[in-house]
């Protein structure tokens, strides 16, 4: 295991070179963010995909590559929601992947992404929907949390305001221009997730992560108002 690798995992993780490859490729591409898609959060969303994996019989090795490219060159950091399945087809080739696989991998990229609550996805393989449950369940919870003030904070989103309105989105464009609030983000994104996910262990798994952020933030509106 390189240096990059055993730096953010601890154990033999992968199933092949190539997913071994993977990971290590988004790790150097993904270091020192601090939006809440750094190395770990793909680690944490590639073990969840792996044991969603198991559970839905899918192909472990395509799971790994989608998991661990998921976040390469997204349209987050970009602007353009085609890069990042532009850059694992075109990763995927230079590794000498055959270009079925790329092209299967690609695809299921461009599909993950949330962007908007009224906006439509592609169509997933049950590869592709491992991924994505894996990526949605890292956005709820303790974790979820976190990520959500920490990448409202790379956005100059104020933690809340209550004079700024809950928005929902039917477009990307609308989605990514949106200068709203981390509370708020609640409301438009993290609290619709637990509806959203495709395999029924993930549901099982959301359903205490999701109780947890309604408690979080009822204590939250209990401090703001001096209550608790
Ligand atoms: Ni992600």
């Amino acid at each position: 295991m390189t240096d990059t690798m055993s730096r953010y995992l601890t154990e033999d993780a992968t199933s092949t070179p190539l997913a071994e490859a993977a990971l290590k490729h988004a790790f150097l591409e993904l270091e020192g963010d601090t939006s809440g898609h750094d190395p770990y959060h793909i680690v944490r969303v590639f073990r969840m995909a792996q044991r969603l994996a198991k559970t839905e019989s899918a192909d472990l090795e395509t799971v790994e590559l989608i998991a661990a490219l998921h976040d390469v060159k997204d349209f987050k950091f970009t602007g353009d929601d085609m890069s990042g399945a532009r850059e694992a087809e075109r990763w995927l080739l230079e590794q000498g992947a055959s270009s079925e696989l790329a092209e299967l991998v690609s695809g299921n990229i461009a599909g993950i992404s949330f962007k908007g609550a009224g906006t439509e996805t592609k169509p997933l393989t049950i590869e592709g929907k491992c991924v994505q449950d894996a990526d949605r369940l890292d956005a709820i919870g303790a974790i979820g949390v976190a990520r959500c003030f920490a990448y409202g904070g790379t956005k100059d989103r104020p933690i809340h305001d209550p004079a700024t309105v809950i928005a929902h989105h039917s477009t990307t464009d609308q989605y990514l221009k949106h200068q709203g609030t981390s509370i708020n983000h609640f409301y438009e994104k993290l609290l619709l997730l637990k509806d959203r996910l495709n395999t029924e262990t993930a549901k099982q798994i959301a359903v205490e992560r999701h109780a947890f952020m309604e408690a979080y933030l009822q204590q939250f509106y209990n401090e703001w108002d001096a209550q608790a």
